[in-house]
């Protein structure tokens, strides 16, 4: 199996590369790279005005399999990340039942294996995300899971989150946390702010966040654990985890497109549709997150992928389910208002949604070095398009970007040498 493709620019954020060349790639692994290469029973790729770039690695996805495949399946989601240009991805164990032991990380690992994405579950921290229980860290780990987690139910006792930071330090596990205090923010729907004001209704606070962000970070330096904080929306959320890192704790962070670009206004215009955990902030929080991702404080950028049926965002405000997709617009969602407005380096952006994320994780992804698996990503940097959720391959349809125009367009997708999708 031989692929040749040619003439691309092709960036690799860590070996430090932007140049046009041609790839070489032999049984599913980067080659040669190099100028009028030349390969008898190649595929062959055109990849002139083309980046060619490393598949991208979301490392906070819902898959929502098993027990939800109204909302995705392993195959529509993974088909989704493909023409997303996403080849390695990382669900969220709020499956039904939900994945906290070993049985259902294969179950998931299995569905997934004739997709062509390389999908690692993460494990849950507690039992049945109850909180109560330390799931087996130990036999998670050893049934390939990266990371452990209880998105979106965030663990409240701290005397257990403390021993789960302990068990995991010693496996060498990152803990995803979702920070958000529950007791702070109940099942409210929108930002605490001028929004909820006008609305009438209970609000998410920012402070909700800060402080498990805080007492994150304290206890990553208590306990020398490795703490990632989820989806991060907030100013003081970056304020602190830019004043941990200075101090050498061990917490790194991820956020969204939604974060960067949309405000708790969104809420206005699109009710359901703009409503998600953690919520939609204020224009100061927005400009905050731009702020963490030009300075380096914050490390990846993820989807939250959190597909919902429509009739369940059909629903008024206060009953509608949280969460927005966002496989299939992520990558130029992030080119448009991060590359093309000059404030990140197209370098910067592709590091953000691949190699710097899987090098969080222990992964040995988002490099483009001979050797190195070849999961690349062909698109046109300067294509302008319009996002329709009609064209979705995810079952989800809860975009608020629908009808925005957006610029950059993945071409081909490619994992382990094998195109997995291409445009049309
Ligand atoms: O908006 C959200 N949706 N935030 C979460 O933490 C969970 C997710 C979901 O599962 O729908
Ligand atoms: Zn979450």
């Amino acid at each position: 199996m031989k692929m040749l493709i040619k003439g691309g620019q092709v960036v690799d954020p860590i070996n430090r590369l932007d140049q046009v060349l041609d790839v070489l790639v032999i049984d599913g692994k980067i080659a040669q790279l190099g100028t009028d290469l030349n390969q008898e029973d190649a595929t062959v790729i055109d990849a002139r005005q083309m980046v060619v770039a490393p598949g991208l690695v979301d490392m906070h996805v819902h898959l929502r399999e098993p027990g939800f495949e109204e909302k995705e399946t392993i195959a529509t989601g993974c088909a989704a990340a493909a023409r997303g240009g996403v080849t390695t991805l990382v669900p969220m164990p709020n499956t039904r039942p939900t994945t906290d032991c070993p049985e259902i990380v294969r179950f998931i690992q299995n569905q997934a294996a004739s997709t062509g994405i390389h999908v690692l579950p993460a494990g849950a921290v507690s039992v049945g995300q109850r909180g109560q229980q330390l799931t087996d860290f130990t036999a998670l780990k050893a049934a390939g899971v990266p990371a452990l987690t209880d998105d979106g139910l965030p663990i409240q006792n701290m005397a257990l989150l403390r021993q789960a930071m302990f068990q995991a330090k010693e496996l060498g596990l990152p803990i995803l946390d979702h920070c958000e205090d529950r007791d702070l923010v109940q099942n409210y729907s929108v930002n605490e702010g001028k929004i909820s004001v006008q609305l009438g209704l209970p609000g998410r606070p920012a402070i909700a966040e800060a402080l498990q962000i805080m007492r994150d970070v304290m206890l990553a330096e208590d306990t020398g654990a490795h703490i990632h904080i989820c989806h991060l929306s907030t100013k003081k959320g970056v304020d602190i985890i830019r004043q941990a890192k200075a101090k050498g704790i061990c917490v790194t962070c991820e956020t969204c497109p939604q974060y960067f670009m949309l405000t708790e206004e969104e809420v206005l215009r699109q009710g359901p549709l703009a409503r998600v955990n953690p919520p939609l902030r204020t224009w100061e929080d927005r400009e905050a997150i731009l702020a963490g991702l030009e300075d380096g404080t914050i490390d990846a950028i993820i989807t939250d992928h959190a597909p919902h049926t429509e009739a369940e965002k059909a629903k008024p405000l206060p009953d509608a389910p949280s969460g927005m997709v966002g496989l299939e617009t992520s990558l130029a969602l992030s080119l448009t208002v991060l590359y093309h407005s000059g404030r990140l380096t197209l370098t910067r952006v592709l590091d953000l949604m691949s190699h710097s994320p899987a090098a969080l994780l222990g992964l040995n992804k988002g490099c483009i070095g001979i050797g190195d698996d070849a999961d690349l990503i062909v698109f046109d940097p300067e294509q302008e398009w319009v996002v329709d959720r009609d064209q979705f391959v995810s079952k989800g349809r809860n975009t608020p970007f629908h009808g925005q125009t957006v610029r950059g367009r993945v071409k081909y997708t490619i994992s382990m040498g094998k195109i997995i999708y291409q445009e049309g």
